[in-house]
């Protein structure tokens, strides 16, 4: 084996990261400049010449940002003595057998490439550009038949499409720097069990925060970089300096908030309007709102019903299970539900009607429809009949019971193209259904008297309202 100098010295967060092996997934991740990257090449460099015959993969999401970040600088960082870049199958193999594959995942169709594929190590690079399936689709392919150990590491900034269910998976379990011992659950929230032995399935992950001044070699290099930082948005500088998880550069709905869209629910009294808001899909689940206006005009979204595989008939059999006695005005359905099915010959809108679910198409216009959500999320000042104190108060308000709701709108992330519009998301459909929704009823009425409803204990013997139907599944 040649002996080399390797031209690095990590720094001590970096070296926490490289340290860290007992673990199934870790994240390193926040502010940008941190040293997250290099650390990245290393490891794999270090974990390659450890186990021999390992293999490896590092993923960014493009190509052009594979070949700036990863492959340039492995090219220049890797000792030449120690292993080849093979440019048609864009791989390192070194002098003891091992692997690291460069590879970008931008869309579901990339999932067949990893078949039969089988890593010691996997690496996301930038994890807050991927979708949650394609990560939880390559652990299935962490395996392999030597005794090394076997884990994911990826590093990212906050923000993008993915920051929801990054944020989730590692920032929201518990203290940072702490491996925790999290049961894994099905699509549905199910905690998952061996087949075999009945024990629990559990994950061992941690979050490694990452800070600018974690890089003094940076900060020796180029002293203005903080500065330039600083003079970001303050959004921007939140996740860019701070690495900040609350809020991200290009959220679509910065004005949600859960203290002021999200309620405890309540019995809904009978003389208030009812109408169903729906997105249409199979793969891509199916959704209905049910929404209820009170009589100043406020809207309250009552319950959701969100679950892909399911067949139109099932989609209706659900819808009216869960409607129950309540009377609905209408239902608004993506026009989908209006495409013809190519075996049965019959449009999804055909099966609700004979199911007793009349519906109306929805106004698919989508900047117009989002601005009109946002006029719904908007702060408003309402004044206290009885004080005559100002507060804000949005029109739009969320039982809290549906929690796929909650966790879309706050996800939803400005198109690139068209700020006015909301980039593709996989979380994207109850946010759809809501906007056919509110575009069947005018803008939100702006009246500052209101009939507050009585918060009501969450489930009574002669409610009306029914607790189910907060049931997610994507
Ligand atoms: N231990 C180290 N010794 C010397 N230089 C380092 C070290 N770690 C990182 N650097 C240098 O600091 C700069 C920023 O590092 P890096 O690109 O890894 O940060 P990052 O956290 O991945 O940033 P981003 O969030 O923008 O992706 C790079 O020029 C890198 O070479
Ligand atoms: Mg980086």
């Amino acid at each position: 084996m040649p002996k080399v100098v390797i031209p690095y010295e990590p720094q001590p967060r970096q070296q926490l990261y490289h340290q860290t092996i007992c673990i199934d997934e870790l994240l390193y991740g926040g502010a940008a400049g941190g040293g997250k990257s290099e650390a990245t090449i290393w490891d794999a460099l270090m974990y390659a010449m450890t186990y021999p015959e390992s293999r490896q993969i590092i993923f960014r999401r493009t190509f052009p940002d594979l070949q700036r970040s990863i492959i340039a600088r492995t090219l220049v960082a890797y000792p030449k003595a120690l292993g080849k870049y093979n440019q048609s199958k864009h791989e390192w193999i070194f002098v003891n057998g091992s692997v690291v594959e460069l590879a970008y995942f931008d869309s579901d169709s990339h999932k067949p490439n990893y078949d039969g594929a089988e890593y010691d190590v996997i690496r996301w690079e930038e994890l807050t550009h991927f979708e949650e399936g394609w990560y939880t689709f390559m652990l299935s392919r962490l395996r392999g038949s030597k005794p090394y150990p076997r884990y994911i590491k990826s590093t990212t900034n906050p923000g993008n499409v993915g920051h929801a269910w990054v944020k989730k998976r590692f920032i929201d379990i518990g203290e940072w720097e702490k491996v925790h011992h999290v049961h894994e659950t099905d699509e549905t929230g199910s905690p998952l069990f061996h087949p075999d032995t009945g024990a629990p399935i559990i994950s061992r992950r941690v979050f490694i925060p990452a800070r600018v001044q974690d890089n003094p070699a940076l900060l020796r290099a180029d002293p203005n970089y903080i500065v330039r930082l600083m003079q970001l948005s303050e959004q921007e500088r939140k996740q860019k300096l701070d690495g900040d998880w609350d809020t991200f550069a290009g959220q679509f709905f910065g004005e949600f908030s859960r203290a002021m869209h999200v309620v405890k629910p309540f019995r809904i009294p009978r003389e208030w309007r009812r109408f169903r808001m729906m997105d249409e899909g199979y793969n891509d689940p199916f959704v209905c709102l049910w929404g209820a206006l009170d009589r100043s005009g406020n809207l309250y979204i009552y319950r959701e019903f969100i679950r892909s595989k399911l067949l139109s008939s099932e989609q209706a059999a659900h819808t009216k299970r869960l409607t129950g006695a309540e009377q609905i005005d209408y239902t608004v359905g993506d026009t989908s539900f209006w495409n013809k099915s190519k075996t049965s010959g019959e449009a999804p809108f055909e099966v609700f009607v004979k199911a007793g679910i009349p519906m109306i198409q929805a106004t698919k216009e989508r900047v117009n429809g989002w601005k009109r959500v946002r006029e719904w999320l908007h702060p408003v000042d309402v004044v206290d009949p009885v004080t005559g104190e100002t507060h804000k108060e949005a029109r739009l308000r969320i039982f809290d019971t549906c929690t796929g709701l909650i966790e879309a709108l706050p996800s939803m992330v400005t198109d690139e193209h068209n700020p006015e519009d909301v980039a593709a998301h996989p979380l994207d459909h109850a946010p759809d259904a809501l906007r056919y929704g509110l575009m069947s009823r005018p803008a939100p009425a702006i009246v500052t008297e209101e009939s507050k409803p009585v918060p009501f204990p969450f489930k009574t013997e002669d409610d009306d309202y029914e607790s189910e139907g907060a049931i997610m599944t994507w």
